[in-house]
């Protein structure tokens, strides 16, 4: 492959020499962490053969996008932006587009972009972005589309970027554990587009996060779709990664409540690098909606879980995903979906309206919803989260929290607390990314809160 990326290097040094510059690129990432960091990758990907960034797409020489198709939002957005690239490819022809990701695995995205959209050069999937340098060797040598989408991984290890990555932070870095699902909730497009459940060695993980340490990495974020059925042992990997000096924070999502270990609690409350913050995604608070998304728990059950969470880890903080209008949802479902969401006391949750996805058992379901429904559920259920979530914050007025600088760019920093919180702070002195320091918070808002360094 290496031969790929030096040839397009040669590629790259002729334009040099015709343009005075290097080619630029603009890449544009939507959807989940793993597609960050998978982004980060092709980028390391395109410096390594010649391509600069750009600071706008329109001036982008290469102009990628990493798609998303867990929701129809995500992938209209995608659609949406390529219909505004025409004109740009219009102008200049040699401007070379690519889309990658989740959405092209659906054949439908396919048949889409063949149909609409002849201006996108490069196209492939999940399965194969590290043969993205010989795609587009081919589409730069021969002019023509390239399309290559595969429906299962190609090599034994599809972590093979030959050592080309990127970061697009300094100080934090995801580090994917596992690709695929085997879960199959009724409504998720993931298992067939990411394909089945698969571990990476411990000894993979651990080079990569040893080299991420050694780079300055400070914080972690373990990616997989469920690192609980991590087939090493999570709860070991833990233990491992705790002990990398170097390493500060840990954190990991996302979590199957199915899965949940007294093991892996026992390593969140053991090893003190461990963030005290669990993303444990309920989905639904009706066990009757459960049982049609195949969650394989109750409410009930869901609910002695984090109360066993609690008692184990006093203060750990909870967050989940909520997704409301299910088909056949009744008004006495979502009331269950607000009482779990009561009780369970979340300090934070994303909420999405179920979006049928061609493919899945759940589009085959009858009791489709009216968007009025949806819509109304939707809202009613942030106006009983939000109070919620405020309590959290407010409970942190008055206390001093450690947080790691992510962001110096205005006079007023941002970082997160140990429990994952968004915190806004001024600071006397001049503080680095990655610094972690003590905050006196002094005020909050529903989705962050604020206050001065020590
Ligand atoms: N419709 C709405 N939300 C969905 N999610 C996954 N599939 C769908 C769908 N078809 C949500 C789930 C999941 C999160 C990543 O996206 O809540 O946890
Ligand atoms: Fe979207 Fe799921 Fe693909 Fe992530 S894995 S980009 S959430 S479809």
């Amino acid at each position: 492959m290496l031969n790929h990326i030096q040839k397009i290097h040669g590629l790259s040094d002729a334009f040099f020499t015709e343009h005075g510059r290097f080619p630029s690129m603009f890449i544009q990432t939507f959807g989940c962490q793993m597609n960050d960091r998978e982004s980060e990758k092709l980028f390391g990907l395109l410096q390594a053969m010649g391509y600069v960034e750009s600071p706008s797409e329109d001036a982008a020489d290469l102009i990628l996008y990493n798609t998303c198709c867990v929701r129809g939002k995500a992938e209209e957005k995608v659609f949406g932006r390529l219909g505004r690239l025409k004109t740009y490819k219009k102008a200049q022809p040699k401007k070379v587009i690519v889309v990658c990701g989740c959405m092209p695995q659906r054949a439908e995205v396919i048949d889409e972009l063949k149909r609409s959209h002849k201006h996108v050069d490069v196209v492939f999937g999940t399965f194969n972005k590290h043969h993205f340098p010989k795609l587009l060797l081919e589409h730069l040598n021969t002019g023509s589309k390239v399309y290559e989408i595969l429906q299962e991984h190609s090599e034994t290890s599809s972590e093979e970027y030959d050592g080309q990555t990127s970061r697009f932070s300094p100080h934090k870095a995801g580090v994917t554990v596992m690709y695929g699902c085997d879960n199959f909730c009724s409504y998720c497009i993931v298992p067939y587009v990411r394909g089945r459940e698969k571990s990476r060695p411990i000894d993979e993980v651990m080079m990569e996060i040893e080299a991420l340490v050694a780079d300055g990495v400070k914080e972690i974020l373990l990616l997989g779709q469920n690192v609980n059925s991590y087939a090493y042992g999570f709860d070991k990997l833990l233990r491992k990664i705790n002990a990398v000096s170097g390493v500060e924070r840990i954190r990991f999502m996302t979590s199957h409540p199915k899965d949940l270990s007294a093991s892996l609690v026992n390593a969140i409350r053991d090893y003190e690098k461990v963030c005290k913050h669990i993303h444990l995604p309920i989905q639904s608070g009706s066990t009757r909606v459960l049982e049609m998304m195949n969650r394989n728990y109750t409410q009930k059950e869901y609910l002695q879980l984090i109360g066993y969470l609690r008692k184990a880890i006093p203060g750990i903080a909870i967050t989940t995903d909520i997704i409301v209008g299910f088909p056949g949802e009744t008004e006495e479902d979502f009331e269950n979906t607000l009482e779990a969401v009561k009780k369970a006391e979340f300090a934070g949750a994303f909420t999405f309206q179920y979006s049928q996805r061609e493919g899945t058992p759940a589009a085959s379901f009858e009791g489709e919803l009216s968007k009025k429904v949806v819509q109304n559920r939707f809202e009613r259920l942030l106006a009983f989260l939000n109070p919620i979530q405020l309590a959290h914050n407010k409970a942190y007025i008055g206390q001093i929290v450690k947080v790691m600088v992510d962001s110096d760019e205005t006079d007023i920093y941002t970082g997160r607390t140990d429990s994952n919180v968004l915190t806004h702070f001024t600071s006397s002195t001049k503080l680095n990314l990655g610094d972690i320091v003590d905050v006196n918070i002094t005020s909050c808002k529903t989705f962050y809160i604020a206050g001065e360094k020590i």
